[in-house]
């Protein structure tokens, strides 16, 4: 399984690439999506992952949006996946929040940004079909964590009052 690499690693700090035409529909793509998808896996606390955090330097993330949901339970969830390739915000809400933000990459630092209360995204799906998604909440914050990643940005660029807790 690839890990996640941490704060400090040259691959958080690139610009990833477009995940050009001729990769759609290929074992390779499939591959990629499964290395994510496994990784993501693994870290229990994890709602989203994009490719520069396995060291792959496409624009593609992904998000669990079966971790999304707020239940007290510690059952172990049916994975309910979303795939983003080439992804890019089209569209957000007027207004900022300001949220509690963590990231697998800066693991037990937390702090506070400002995010858009809402957003869409316009993206390629695994076949290259282009779809949009709007989300609120902790998916819209998601899309902007996540494209951030895809631009060599991390949260602690921008957040305030870090904190680093045990993890
Ligand atoms: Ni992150």
């Amino acid at each position: 399984m690839k890990e996640i690499v941490q704060d400090g690693n040259p691959a958080l700090r690139e610009a990833a690439k477009e995940v050009p035409a001729d990769l759609f529909n290929t074992p390779e793509l499939k591959k990629i999506l499964q290395e994510m998808e496994e990784s993501l896996d693994a870290a229990k606390h994890g709602v989203a992952l994009a490719a520069p955090q396995v060291a792959i330097p496409y624009r593609i993330f992904i998000v669990r949006y079966d971790r999304m949901v707020q239940e007290n339970t510690e059952e172990e969830k049916t994975p309910d996946i979303g795939i983003f390739i080439n992804p890019e915000i089209v569209k957000t809400s007027r207004k900022k929040t300001s949220i509690p933000e963590g990231c697998l990459s800066v693991d037990g630092v937390y702090g506070t940004t400002e995010r858009f209360e809402r957003a869409t995204v316009k993206a390629q799906d695994i076949e290259g079909n282009w779809f949009t998604r709007g989300g609120g909440g902790i998916l819209a914050q998601a899309y902007q964590h996540e494209i951030d990643h895809l631009n060599g940005i991390l949260f602690i660029d921008h957040a305030e009052d870090l904190e680093q807790h045990e993890s």
